[in-house]
């Protein structure tokens, strides 16, 4: 009995320990959408600007001494933050979807040496080398914390990761650019060379140095701290400028291009991976299923946000991918919706305003369609019209059947 007791609550401590770390993990997550997770990334950033403001500060010449110890003090408080954060994510690493198959020791150590890991123990630096003995004082070495934070900072900006597969991905168009751009500056560097060497040989004398002038203004930069005096070295560079405005028009073209496509395939996989959950949909083919997930679009709402009002126009409907919504009934009283139920297809099946309000109950994620698609959709797929036809008047006789109950009583 007593082994049976310990191993219950043995049990129960871990399980406990678990979820504690489960909680703290999905709160630490920079892209977690609750109040936790928005609080923390609240926190996080203002401990990380009270400690790059701080270094700023100490760097300049003439302050207070009083101010230099609160500034001095001011930093070592953000160190001590970024090290207990650092030891909380490691702590909380095994919860995280990407190690599921490693042990918690691995899972820490995949944690260390990936990029979050290796940001994270660089912001720690300072609190190691206090804890190793080394008294690092100063403002240039605060100017060294103030560069191991602020790549801190690019954790909050997933967009980074977008810009990697960007990169990625267009890698054939940008290498072309760059080739091109390379291209010109040797030509234009020879070409300035050969034609302005013999006015301004401290400038133009040797290859290298007119390639500084080159890139300066290929990249439209312009110092102006070199310029072409003969009319042939205008020239060039005349045509340099222009090209290096098509050039930098081109590469931008290909990122943006590249950005939004790749923000269309993330949004194809998180609406994939969402439309699973509604019942409606499963049991469409792959084909049909792949046409609808390109029109549908994830939005996610926090507790207590109003959908859609009643008497408002209808221009979509929504599928529940997760949560709840609250229907408040045109006669009084009101229904829950919860994951797999969709909402918002009255108004478009009848060309009818919103016949109620609809609003979470908590944070839910709605996958949305919009009317024109919804009536392209409904036009070759009978099959999931009817089953929104049906439930629509369903509905619609329930209400009915709610409001002449009500002028009845
Ligand atoms: P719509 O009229 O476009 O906007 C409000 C939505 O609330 C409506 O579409 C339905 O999807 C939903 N709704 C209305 N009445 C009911 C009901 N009785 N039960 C469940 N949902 C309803």
């Amino acid at each position: 009995m007593q082994f049976a007791g310990q191993g219950a609550y043995g049990r129960s401590v871990t399980a406990t320990a678990s979820s504690l770390r489960a909680r703290v993990h999905a709160s630490l997550h920079f892209t977690d959408p609750s109040d936790a997770g928005r609080r923390w990334r609240a926190l996080h950033l203002a401990v990380l600007g009270i400690g790059i403001f701080s270094v700023v500060i100490l760097s300049m010449d003439g302050i207070l001494p009083d101010l230099r110890i609160v500034l001095r003090y001011t930093i070592w408080a953000v160190a001590v933050v970024f090290f207990l954060e650092y030891v909380l994510r490691l702590w909380v690493a095994p919860e995280a979807a990407r190690y599921g198959e490693s042990s918690p020791a691995m899972a820490r150590l995949r944690w260390a040496v990936s990029l979050p890991g290796l940001v994270g123990l660089l912001a720690t630096v300072p609190v190691i080398m206090w804890l190793a003995g080394y008294r690092i004082v100063g403002s240039d070495a605060a100017s060294i914390f103030c560069v191991l934070w602020i790549l801190k900072l690019g954790l909050h900006a997933p967009a980074l990761g977008t810009l990697a597969h960007v990169i990625s991905n267009e890698r054939a168009p940008i290498a072309s650019v760059l080739i091109l751009f390379f291209i010109l500056l040797v030509i234009a560097a020879t070409g300035a060379h050969l034609l302005e060497r013999d006015q301004q040989p401290a400038a133009f004398g040797s290859l290298p140095s007119a390639l500084w002038w080159a890139v300066v203004t290929l990249t439209t930069t312009g110092y102006g701290d070199v310029v072409p005096l003969t009319a042939d070295g205008r020239m060039v560079g005349s045509v340099l400028m222009i090209s290096g405005i098509t050039v930098l028009a081109i590469m931008t073209g290909v990122l943006a291009t590249g950005f939004a496509q790749e923000e269309r395939r993330r949004e194809y996989l998180r609406v994939w991976e969402q439309v699973a959950r509604v019942p409606i949909f499963t049991s469409l083919g792959v084909v049909t299923l792949s046409e609808i997930v390109g029109k549908l679009r994830t939005r996610y709402y926090p507790s207590r946000i109003t959908v859609v009002r009643r008497g408002d126009p209808g221009d979509s409907m929504f599928f529940i991918s997760s949560g709840e919504v609250e229907v408040r009934l045109p006669a009084g009283g009101s229904v829950q919706l919860g994951e797999g139920a969709f909402f918002g297809e009255m108004a478009l099946l009848e060309r009818q305003p919103r016949s109620a309000t609809v609003a979470t109950t908590r944070p839910t994620t709605l996958l949305v369609l919009y009317a024109s698609d919804f009536y392209e959709i409904a036009s070759h797929i009978p099959a999931l019209a009817e089953a929104v036809e049906n439930e629509a008047k369903r509905r619609r006789n329930e209400n009915v059947g709610r409001i002449l109950g009500e002028t009845n009583r």
